[in-house]
């Protein structure tokens, strides 16, 4: 084992979609692969850190060396990134979905025969990122957030980043045109609150490979 400047850090990482029941065998789901934020597991357990990867159904498998804790829904989340504090750092890289069903059933809703499709209601999931970030007690000393935009990128997820309350916000475009959303590359700005960092178009393994070193920079 090679001593790495992570050594002796614990950091919690999400990645990966939720899932969110409807019945026993229906779910709200989104798109995420769970790339991005597996490579920065890796990443960052290259460097030596003890890495707890808490990721839903995602469709990359989780790296070798880290602590997998597998869940499906945002409050499951919740619950694992809760039970893996206290970390001297957390990334948020999953896709959370913001809502889910409260009508949910344990029996498969079955076709009435009538002409009335089930009606979904919804409530909001707990945003994890805000509640990590505003911990009293036990909050990890650096908090990372993950910004998807389609448009006025640096504005939307600076705003983002005091909403949240995160010390860093990774910020990406997710617009069509540019091929990131379930591709290989991501163009990614650092957001933090010393200033901007336009990063220049490289592998998704390589923005990981460089947020795991500014990681371990801002934790010396
Ligand atoms: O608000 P929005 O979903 O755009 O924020 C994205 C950031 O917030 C990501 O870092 C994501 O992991 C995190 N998030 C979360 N819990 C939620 C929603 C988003 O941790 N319920």
């Amino acid at each position: 084992v090679v001593p790495g400047p992570l050594l002796g850090r614990h950091v919690v990482v999400t990645s990966g979609p939720t899932h969110e029941p409807i019945d026993p065998v229906r779910y709200i789901a989104n798109r995420s692969s769970g790339a991005q934020g597996t490579a920065i597991a890796a990443s960052l357990r290259d460097l030596g850190a003890k890495v707890s990867f808490i990721t839903g159904p995602a469709t990359v498998p989780p790296p070798d060396g880290v602590d997998v804790i597998r869940v499906e829904t945002a409050r499951q989340m919740r619950d694992a990134v809760e039970a893996a504090l206290p970390a001297d750092a957390a990334v948020m890289a999953a896709a959370v979905a913001d809502w889910r069903v409260i009508n949910a059933v344990d029996r498969k809703i079955k076709k009435d025969g009538s002409d009335n499709p089930p009606a979904l209601e919804m409530t909001e999931n707990p945003d994890i990122l805000s509640w990590v970030s505003g911990l009293e007690q036990g909050r990890p000393a650096l908090v990372v957030g993950f910004a998807a935009e389609t448009h006025d990128v640096i504005e939307n997820a600076t705003a983002k980043r005091g909403r949240k309350g995160c010390d860093w916000i990774v910020a990406n475009d997710v617009s069509p045109e540019t091929g990131i959303m379930g591709g290989d590359e991501n163009a990614v700005t650092l957001i933090r609150p010393d200033g901007v960092e336009a990063w220049p178009r490289m592998g998704k393994d390589a923005v990981a490979r460089r947020l795991a070193e500014a990681i371990a920079g801002a934790l010396e």
